[in-house]
C-alpha cells in the first residue's frame, strides 16, 4: 500500500483529505506543520508528501528543501491557496514534483497522486533493469567494479566525447581493444565507422597501404587501388593496435597524418585530407622504445596526449568473480551447455592465480572449464594444473602459497618504485642483494 504524508496547518482540511485518501486505499499520516512532518520523516517512509506552503514554524518550501536533501526518492507536491505562480515556480526549482491550487477537489489530488506513483513505479523499474544490465554488461560490456577499473571508466567518460587522441597501454589481454570500442561508442562519432588495423606482423608497404591507401600497382603485389583506413574512416574512429610494432618509415607518415589530417597514398604525390579520431594501443613500453631509438619521439608525444593504462588482472583480483560469471555465461551459451557454477575451492584458485595473460587467459580457462564441468559444477579438476601450482607443495590457497604470492607481488611493486634499481630495492626491502637476487630468480622477475 502506498504511503502518503499530508501536511497542512488547517486541521479540517488535512483530516478530510486524509480520510478521502484512506478511502482510496492509501496509508496516510498527517502533520500540522513542517516541523511535525520532519519528525515523522525520521522513522517513516512515504512515497508522496502533500504539503501546504504557508505554515507556522517550518513552512512548505523549507520542508521541500529538507526532503530533497534527506529523502530524495520521495516526491513532494505543493498545495497552495495563495495562487502565486512565483511560489510554485520557486517550488519547482527546488525540486517539487507538482503543485495544486487550493481550493482543491479531492479527485484532483488523487489523480495527481496516482500520476506520481505511476512515475515512481516506472522509474524503479527502469532503475532495476539498468542495474541488472550494468551487472551483466559492466561498462559498455567491460566488467570491473574494482577501483582501478572504475578509474579507467572515469577516464573513458571524460575523453570519449572529445576529438582527442587516446593512447591505451597495458599488458596483453587486459582489454585495450574493448576500451577502444567503448571510447568510440561513447563518442560523438559513434554512428560512424570504427576501423581497426593491427600493426603486428606486416611489412612496411602493407602497413602503409592499409593506413594511407595506395594507387594500383604502387607496390609489389598490389593489384588494386586502396583507400586506406584513414580515408575510409570518414569522421569515424581509427584504432591502431600494437602501434609499438609500427615500422619507422610508416611512423613518419603517421605523424604527418596526425598533424595535418592528410594522407599521401602510396604511388601518389597528391595529399588527400582525411577526418578521423585516433585511438592507439600497445603492450610495449613506448617510452623505452623512444630511448632505444625504435619509436619516434615526436610521434610518441603526439600519441601520448591522453593516456589510459589498463591494470593487469592480478592488481584487481576483486573483479575476478564477476568476470568468471560473465565468461561462464558467455561460453555456456556459445557451447550450448548449461552454465556451471564454480565450487568455492575452484573460485579461490581462480582468484589466487597470477594471470599473466590477464582477462583473455581467464576467458580461455573458463571456456575449457565449461567443457570439463561435471554435474554443472566447475571443480579444481576442471582448471588447468598450473593454476594450483605453487613452488611449494600445497594448493593455491595454502599458507605457503599465499605468502609466496604476496612476497612476489611486493618485490615486484618495490622494483617498480625503484625503476628496476635492484640495490635500491634491496635497501627498501631490507634484505641483502644476494637474497633479492635469489628471490628474483625464484619468481622469474627481472
Ligand atoms: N574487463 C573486461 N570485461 C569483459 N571482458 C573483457 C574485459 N577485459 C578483456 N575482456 C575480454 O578479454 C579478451 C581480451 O581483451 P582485448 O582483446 O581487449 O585485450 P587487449 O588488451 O587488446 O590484448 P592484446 O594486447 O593481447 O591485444 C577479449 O575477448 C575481451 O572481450
Ligand atoms: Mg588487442
Amino acid at each position: 500500500m502506498s504511503r502518503i504524508l499530508v501536511v497542512d496547518d488547517e486541521k479540517v482540511f488535512r483530516s478530510s483529505l486524509a480520510e478521502f485518501l484512506r478511502g482510496q486505499d492509501y496509508s496516510v499520516k498527517t502533520a500540522g506543520n513542517g516541523e511535525e512532518a520532519l519528525e515523522l520523516l525520521e522513522d517513516h517512509d512515504f512515497s508522496v508528501v502533500l504539503t501546504d506552503i504557508r505554515m507556522p514554524r517550518v513552512n512548505g518550501l523549507e520542508l521541500l528543501e529538507e526532503v530533497r536533501a534527506r529523502r530524495p526518492e520521495m516526491a513532494v507536491m505543493l498545495m497552495t491557496a495563495h495562487a502565486s505562480l512565483d511560489t510554485a515556480v520557486n517550488g519547482f526549482r527546488q525540486g517539487a514534483y507538482d503543485y495544486i491550487l487550493k481550493p482543491v477537489t479531492l479527485e484532483d489530488v488523487v489523480h495527481k497522486v496516482e500520476n506520481i506513483l505511476d512515475q515512481q513505479r516506472l522509474r524503479q523499474q527502469v532503475d532495476r533493469l539498468q542495474s541488472q544490465l550494468r551487472e551483466r554488461l559492466g561498462f559498455e560490456g567491460i566488467i570491473g567494479d574494482s577501483e582501478p577499473m572504475q578509474q579507467v571508466f572515469d577516464l573513458i567518460d571524460r575523453v570519449a566525447a572529445l576529438p582527442t587522441t587516446v593512447l591505451l597501454t597495458g599488458d596483453s589481454g587486459t582489454g585495450k581493444e574493448l576500451v577502444a570500442r567503448a571510447i568510440h561508442e561513447r563518442s560523438e562519432v559513434a554512428d560512424e565507422e570504427f576501423l581497426a588495423v593491427n600493426m603486428g606482423a606486416m611489412n612496411t608497404e602493407l602497413v602503409e597501404a592499409q593506413l594511407f591507401g595506395a594507387e594500383k600497382g604502387a607496390y609489389t603485389g598490389s593489384d588494386r587501388a586502396r583507400d586506406g583506413i584513414f580515408r575510409a574512416a570518414r569522421g569515424g574512429t581509427v584504432f591502431l593496435d600494437e602501434i609499438g610494432e609500427m615500422p619507422m618509415e610508416a611512423q613518419a607518415k603517421l605523424l604527418r597524418t596526425v598533424e595535418h589530417q592528410e594522407v599521401m597514398p602510396l604511388g601518389s604525390s597528391e595529399p588527400v585530407s582525411v577526418d578521423f579520431r585516433l585511438v592507439a594501443a600497445t603492450n610495449r613500453d613506448l617510452e623505452q622504445m623512444v630511448e632505444e631509438g625504435t619509436f619516434r619521439r615526436d610521434l610518441y608525444y603526439r600519441l601520448n596526449i591522453f593516456h589510459i593504462e589498463l591494470p593487469p588482472l592480478r592488481d584487481r583480483r576483486e573483479d575476478i568473480p564477476a568476470l568468471v560469471d560473465h565468461f561462464i555465461a558467455q561460453h555456456a551459451r556459445k557451447l550450448r551447455r548449461p552454465a556451471p557454477t564454480p565450487t568455492n575451492e575452484a573460485m579461490k584458485a581462480l582468484m589466487g592465480y597470477d594471470w599473466p595473460g590477464n582477462v583473455r587467459e581467464l576467458s580461455n580457462v573458463i571456456e575449457r572449464a565449461v567443457i570439463l564441468a561435471s554435474d554443472e559444477q566447475i571443480t579444481l579438476e576442471a582448471l588447468p594444473g598450473n593454476l594450483m601450482d605453487c613452488e611449494t607443495e600445497g594448493g593455491a590457497m595454502s599458507l605457503d602459497c599465499v605468502v609466496e604470492r604476496s612476497e612476489r607481488d611486493h618485490i615486484r611493486r618495490v622494483l617498480e618504485l625503484t625503476d628496476g634499481n635492484r640495490s635500491e630495492a634491496a635497501d627498501v626491502l631490507e634484505v641483502d642483494r644476494a637474497t633479492l637476487y635469489r628471490r628474483l630468480d625464484k619468481y622469474g622477475l627481472d
